[in-house]
Parts: structure tokens; sequence; C-alpha cells
């Protein structure tokens, strides 16, 4: 009966779960198109080039340029495709690295023709796979290996073979791994491997040994000792460049997601010393946004990194959020001035694009300050104000927006709104009622439109309610108190 209840509820999270609306992509403007089309178009054509310098006279080799031509294009706009599919908020300069990548490619298979396929293919794949998602560096993979060319020493198509199932490898573990260690681990282990796949499929030649030349790495294709030993040493050298290669692209890894989530970071060890109040909201928000962001499938990763620096903006002015207040006092009273008030209600949005531009936060990061607030109404100041004058425009007490544009930054603006109900909620309330509340929080933000861009599904909204009452059942238990001696009645 438990496996039968059990099954019942695996077909039902399937069902929501297929439920999900395709993700809305962004559109390039027509001159951008146009660049992209006309790279596409040099990669074609540089990689039909290889059959343009045999023999023309016959009918057929022409037609399979063309063919070759037309399917290197079409093969390049369905990368930029998926690209845009996988990650929606992809942008053009990172599009121009994934085909550039491609054009780099093709240029060193046609001209370069003695290096290894495994070092041409294998470290940009690292590097795609880390900076743009395991389906992306797949699908760049895959067209990377249409048309090679024919080496001097005769192109054996195991070692072709073995390039392929390295890059696969590469590729998904590139999506998964989540620190720079692992990476390192990666770029030894795939060399050994292909050293291992290299042996049993080529054999080795008592040569290799004697031939074995660092100053010859590139130009002895065919040497099974080198090509494993340039891959590792190009899979080291593009993990010491991938720092660059993200400040240069804005590419956001796991590992600099991670890297950016340690709270020693100085700006969250400032904002823990200055806004102790925000920063202890900030990590109970941590805990609902990623609970729901896992529910849904979305990038928990970068939900956490997101949640842990949307309130930054705080720190110009720590005393003026209720959460930091000591002793009552209210600085907002003193001041009895809703429209300065809401100002600076505005300004820990504004204020927090500033600091994390200062602290050279990727983009994908500094989206979370503004679009957690979306253009939400400041509810308790413009009640202030309307006592004062019932003819006060609303508009002064919304924030500025944008709303949330990505599904993560939604769930973060609804855990916010959720966060502080939860948190006061009484000890022995029921699941019920803590569901009730979240629901209402959930479906106000809904009804003022704040979720028009997020494009979540009814299954996605009934699973973060779900996933927020999850979180909230464990911080109650945290909060149940263990017998002590003195209510110890044993
Ligand atoms: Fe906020
Ligand atoms: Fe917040």
């Amino acid at each position: 009966m438990q496996n039968l209840t059990r099954l019942i509820n695996k077909a039902n999270n399937l069902w929501i779960k297929s439920q999900l609306p395709t993700r809305k992509l962004i559109n390039f403007k027509k001159i951008d198109r146009f660049l992209i089309l006309f790279v596409c178009t040099i990669i074609s054509a540089i990689s039909s080039y290889v059959l343009v310098t045999r023999q023309l006279q016959n009918f057929s080799l022409i037609i399979s340029v063309i063919i070759n031509f037309f399917e290197i294009l079409i093969c390049s706009g369905v990368l930029v495709y998926i690209s845009k599919k996988e990650d929606p908020t992809i942008n053009l300069r990172q599009i121009f690295f994934l085909i550039g990548l491609l054009f780099f490619v093709q240029i060193l298979k046609t001209n370069f023709k003695a290096i290894s396929p495994l070092s041409i293919i294998v470290p940009p794949t690292l590097v795609i796979s880390q900076g743009m998602g395991t389906i992306t560096s797949l699908s760049w993979l895959s067209i990377a290996f249409l048309i090679w060319p024919n080496s001097p020493n005769g192109m054996n198509e195991y070692l072709l073979l073995i390039t392929f199932v390295s890059s696969c490898i590469v590729a998904i573990l590139g999506g998964k791994i989540r620190s720079r260690a692992q990476l390192l681990q990666v770029s030894i282990l795939v060399p050994l491997g292909a050293l291992i796949g290299q042996f049993f499929f080529l054999g080795i030649n008592n040569n290799d040994f004697y031939n074995f030349n660092i100053q010859e790495l590139i130009s002895k294709q065919g040497n099974i000792l080198s090509d494993s030993f340039l891959l590792a040493i190009l899979m080291l050298l593009a993990i010491i460049f991938m720092p660059i290669l993200e400040s240069i692209f804005g590419l956001v890894t796991k590992a600099r997601l991670l890297e950016l989530a340690d709270q020693e970071k100085p700006l969250l060890r400032r904002l823990s010393i200055e806004a102790p109040g925000t920063f202890e909201h900030t990590l109970l928000l941590c805990g609902l946004a990623e609970e729901a962001t896992r529910m849904i499938g979305g990038n928990v990763d970068l939900v956490k990194t997101g949640a842990l620096y949307h309130d930054i903006g705080k720190l110009h002015a720590p005393n003026w959020f209720i959460e930091n207040q000591n002793d009552n006092i209210n600085p907002h009273d003193e001041l009895d001035n809703p429209l300065e008030s809401a100002k600076i209600l505005q300004d820990h949005v504004d204020k927090g694009i500033q600091i994390a531009k200062k602290y050279r936060l990727p983009k994908p990061i500094v989206n979370f300050i503004p679009e957690h607030q979306g253009t939400l109404k400041m509810g308790y100041f413009l009640f202030k104000a309307k006592e004062k004058d019932k003819n006060v425009s609303e508009n002064n007490f919304k924030y500025k927006g944008p709303i949330p544009q990505s599904k993560e930054t939604a769930i973060l603006m609804l855990a916010d709104g959720c966060e502080a109900a939860l948190r006061a909620m009484d000890i022995n309330a029921s699941d019920k009622e803590a569901l009730k509340i979240i629901s209402k929080i959930i479906n106000s933000r809904i009804q003022d439109g704040q979720l028009l861009d997020s494009n979540f599904s009814r299954g996605e909204i009934y699973l973060i309610k779900i996933s927020f009452l999850n979180v909230w059942k464990r911080m109650r238990h945290r909060r149940i108190q263990y017998p002590t001696e003195k209510n110890n009645d044993l």
C-alpha cells in the first residue's frame, strides 16, 4: 500500500513538473542577429574550404561542398538557439564567445592538422560546460566534430572516438562541478583516461617514449604520451584563465557562485557586522528560496548567492530598516515624512546596485537586487501618507522595478514576502494555518502582476508553497525546546 502511495505521489509530481511552460527567449536586435549570422557563415565557409581545396571538376564534390556549408550554417544556428533555450538570460557577448570558440576550432582543424583532436576539442568544452551548461557544451562539441579534415599522419577514427567520449564526459561533469578543486581533478583524470583509451585502441609504440619531447608537443600527433600531456596542460590553462573569461564574458560558473556565497567575503562580513538583522533575514531567506528552487528544478546555486546579496543596499542606512532597530527606536517615526521614508526604502535597491557594481558582482546576481522588490507598493508608508493627504499619488510609494524576469528572482520575491510572516508565526500553529498565510502572500503577488514575466505554471506555484511550508516545519522543529533539568519531568 505504501509503495502504491509513493508511486501515485511520484506520478503526481511528474505531472506537475510536466506543466512547466516553455521559457520565453530573449530577442537580439537586428544588427546583432546579422553579426551572428555573419560569423556562422564564415565558420561554415572555413569548414567547407577543406573540400574546396580538392578538385572541383567533379559535380558531386561541388554538391557535397554546398551541403557541408549549409549543414554547418544550420547547426551553428541551432547551437545559438539551444544556448538561448538553456539560459534565456544569455547575452550577446556570450553568444559571440560560443561561436568564436567554434570559429577558432575550425581554424585549428583546417590549418594545424598535426594537433591532436583531444587538445582542440576538450579544453573549450570544459570552459563552455562550466560557463553555459551541459546541453550547450554537448551541442557545441557535436558541431565542432562535423567535417574533420584528414591529418598528414592519417587521422585514426579511434582517436576521434576517444576525443568524442572524453569531451562528452567533460561536458557532463563540467555542468555539475561546483569547485575549482574538482575541476583540477577532471583536468588530470580525463587526460589519464584518454591515455589509457589510446593505449587500448591504438597501442603504444616504443618510439613514443624515446620521441617524447616537450618541444614537439604540438607537431607530433600520434604520440599518445604527448597527446595526453598536451591535453592536461591545456585543461589546466583553461582552469587558470577561467576567472578572466568569467569577467570578460560575464560567465557565471558554479565555482564562481560558490565562491561568492562564501560568508567570509568582505561584503557579506560587512552585512553581518553593520546590519546583523538584515544578515539574519538573508540567511533564513536562503533556506526558503533554495528549497523552492530545488523543487521546481531551477538554479539552486544562483538563487542562494542572489539571496545573500539581495539586500546589500541596506548597508547605506541599516538603522532605517526594522530588522536592525534596537530598543524600538524607529527613525521613520522621528522623520514623520512618509514620502522621504519611501525614498529611503527605494534607496536600498538603488544603492544596492551601486555597491554590487563596486564589488564587481556578476549581472545575474545584481538582477536579484531590483527584481526582488519588483514594483511592489510600500504599503505602510502609503497608508501613512493617505492619512495625511487622501489624494497622494500611489506611484511615489512603489518600487521602481522591474518585476522579476526569471523564476529564481521571482522565488526570492515570494520568499522575501513570506519570511517575516513565517518567522513571526506561533510555534503551535498548524501546517494548515502556515500554508494559508503562505498562499495569501503568494496570491497577493500574483494578483499584483509581479509574476507576469517569470512564467510560473500552476504546478510550480503549488510546489513553491509546499516547499516554503516544509522549510517552516524545519524552522519550527528547531525552535522546539529540548528538556532541561528545570523542565525535565523524568
Ligand atoms: Fe529588499
Ligand atoms: Fe529582503
